[in-house]
């Protein structure tokens, strides 16, 4: 529908445009940072080469696939000892990860500067606050945060004994010789090290961290860059909208307070904040809990608060949560205004009902939206898949960048 077949709405469509500038919704190409198409490709087949990994065994890409809009599609990860993709990964007996695998739109672009759940990584006053302490690699968080995967146990590291004497407090001297082997063996593969030795200027054999990590985030950075969407040509194009897209986009910005949260140019304010999702899986701290930025900083104030997640092809990224418990985009707008609805208490353990009674108060806290019908639902779902990236606008797969870098 386009602005004439909604005559009527034309009140409306202009509060919607409105709302969105003013949230601070722009351009696509206004949040890119240039990259090297050179850096790029060899980041994209670093990206997708086991040598990544301690054991040789498992790629960033074994988590981050793009045909799960560049998350998983379960709803914990399998790291270190897994095989195959997806649900045939999750029957493979490998360590599982506490967490649901972030996608990767966006990241590392302008502003984009906080990563992970927790935010274990974020820029503060043009710092770099992570694990590194003053130790950090890089002024750019998006660099340190590529530094951590190769580096957890369980992720990319097995999780056994003689690991977890050594990395049991995850140092950053271990982290250092972990980057230094793996930078090494880059170096001395026959395709990538040649490529990579090419674009850097630096010599197989004297090959560094620096440099693998460059490339990673290059690659990311460009191949995950933010497209334009049907918000965008609605916003900056009159371009159409749905009669339930626009109730929906007007609730988003209205009554539904999701812009309280879910602001900005990518749909995140970068704070933590709590919603009172069903927790499944083993959870960060065991026993199905996962306390969130608290892990963190330490700070009681923060138990149980999670970084607001970017809205980005949203509709694709099921799971839903940091512990994936949610399957249904309905259900996760549903979890934040009643979230007992979709559980039911007398069936959990007592553990995980305290644990879930306990995040309810501190969600209680918070500018939660206030109930919405279920046709509601529909028309803030029907909004959020118009910030799926339109497939009209040509982004290149993984597959094809990498064909294209040989
Ligand atoms: C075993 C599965 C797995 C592998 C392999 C993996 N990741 Fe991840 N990745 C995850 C999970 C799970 C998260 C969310 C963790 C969290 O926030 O605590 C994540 C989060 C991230 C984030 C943060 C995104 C954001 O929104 O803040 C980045 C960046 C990232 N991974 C990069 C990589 C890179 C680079 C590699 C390869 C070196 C890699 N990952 C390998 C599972 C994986
Ligand atoms: C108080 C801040 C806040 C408000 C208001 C808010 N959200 Fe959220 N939202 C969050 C946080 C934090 C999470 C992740 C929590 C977690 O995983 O434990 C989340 C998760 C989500 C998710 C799941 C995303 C994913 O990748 O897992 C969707 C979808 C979502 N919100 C949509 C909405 C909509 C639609 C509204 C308005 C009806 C809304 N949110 C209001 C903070 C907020």
């Amino acid at each position: 529908m386009s602005d004439h077949d909604l005559a009527g709405d034309g009140m409306r469509l202009a509060v919607l445009r409105e709302a969105a500038l003013k949230n601070g919704f722009v351009p696509a190409e206004s949040l890119e940072i240039p990259g090297d198409p050179a850096r790029q490709a060899v980041g994209g087949l670093i990206f997708a080469s086991p040598l990544m990994s301690l054991n040789g065994k498992i790629s960033c890409q074994d988590c981050h696939l793009d045909q799960f809009g560049s998350a998983d599609g379960l709803p914990n990860a399998i790291g270190v000892g897994g095989t195959g993709h997806g649900v045939a990964r999750m029957r493979s007996g490998g360590g599982i990860l506490p967490r649901n695998v972030l996608p990767f739109w966006g990241r590392g672009s302008k502003g984009f500067d906080t990563f992970f759940w927790d935010s274990r990584v974020r820029l503060v006053d043009g710092r770099v606050i992570s694990q590194f302490g003053d130790r950090a690699p890089s002024n750019d968080p998006m660099i340190v945060a590529v530094h951590l995967p190769s580096v957890e146990v369980r992720e990319m590291i097995a999780d056994n004994p003689q690991v977890r004497d050594g990395l049991v407090d995850e140092s950053v001297d271990i982290a250092a010789q972990i980057h230094q082997t793996i930078a090494r063996r880059f170096g001395a593969d026959a395709t990538i090290g040649q490529q990579l030795a090419r674009t850097y200027g630096v010599r197989r054999d004297a090959m560094e961290f620096a440099q693998i990590s460059d490339a990673l985030a290059q690659f990311i950075r460009h191949r995950f860059r933010i497209q334009p969407t049907r918000l965008h040509r609605f916003v900056f194009d009159r371009g159409p909208i749905s009669r339930t897209e626009l109730n929906g986009g007007i609730l988003f910005y209205g009554r539904g307070r999701c812009a309280a949260c879910h602001n900005g140019p990518y749909f995140s304010d970068f704070e933590s904040h709590a919603v009172a999702f069903p927790q499944v899986g083993f959870g960060k701290n065991g026993f199905g809990t996962d306390e969130g930025r608290f892990n963190v900083t330490l700070n009681p104030d923060d138990r149980f608060l999670f970084r607001t997640p970017p809205l980005y092809n949203v509709t694709k990224t099921s799971p839903y949560s940091h512990s994936g418990s949610i399957v249904r985009i309905e259900d996760a707008i549903v979890s934040h205004f009643d979230p007992l609805r979709l559980v039911d208490t007398k069936k959990m353990s007592a553990r995980a009902r305290a644990d879930l009674y306990q995040r309810l108060g501190v969600a209680a806290r918070e500018t939660l939206p206030a109930q919405l019908t279920d046709q509601e639902v529909r028309e803030l779902v029907a909004f959020l898949r118009m910030l799926d990236f339109d497939p009209n606008a040509s982004v290149p797969s993984t597959g094809a960048m990498l064909q294209r870098a040989r």
